[in-house]
């Protein structure tokens, strides 16, 4: 995990003053760190029951995609409003300033699906959440959550205590 640590690039005051950015860009840079990001999010999810990823825009893209790749089974896109062109679900969610709204195609998942959603980051756990009730709102399962950064001082984990929740790296 050291390998993962070091490619986590800190921006101080990004976006804001105060906040500190957890920046990816140098991890999916590195073949190496990206591959090993990608089997570790799935290793606990081998064999297991499975049979969809999700991913939330627009980092989430980046893991769930290759997650599902790798796994051999389909990826979902969640996505930030009026991107998607055909019918949608939609689940609004409360932000520190306002609030976001996330949507999924109607059809997105089967109704037997059991799903691993799955994210660059765990914060307040707001986006996750969010994103667990958009599919459940589709008929789906979420079987589990998992992230390759989680900020454990936010406590966003408590918000997903119905789900298992695996995270690589923990600040
Ligand atoms: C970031 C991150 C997670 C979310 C985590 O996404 O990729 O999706 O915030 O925060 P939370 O746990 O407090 O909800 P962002 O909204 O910045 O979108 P992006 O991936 O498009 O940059």
């Amino acid at each position: 995990m050291d390998r993962l640590i070091s490619k986590i690039r800190d921006i101080p005051d990004f976006p804001k003053p105060g906040i500190i950015f957890k920046d990816i860009t140098p991890l999916v840079k590195d073949p190496a760190a990206l591959k090993l990001s990608v089997h570790q999010l799935m290793q606990p999810f081998l064999g297991s029951e499975i049979t969809a990823i999700a991913g939330m825009e627009a980092r989430g893209f980046i893991f769930g995609s290759l997650v599902a790749w790798e796994m051999g089974l389909p990826f979902i896109p969640l996505r930030k409003p009026g991107k998607l062109p055909y019918d949608v679900q939609s689940v609004s969610y409360d932000l520190e300033y306002g609030s976001a709204v996330l949507e999924a195609h109607i059809d997105a998942f089967e109704p037997d699906d059991k799903v691993l959603l799955i994210d660059d980051l765990l914060a307040t756990g707001g986006t996750a959440k969010a994103s667990c009730e958009l599919i459940e709102k589709l008929g789906a399962k979420v079987v589990a959550c998992a992230f390759v950064v989680e900020l454990d001082f936010l406590n966003g984990r408590e918000r997903l205590d119905a789900y298992q929740v695996h995270s690589l790296l923990h600040f």
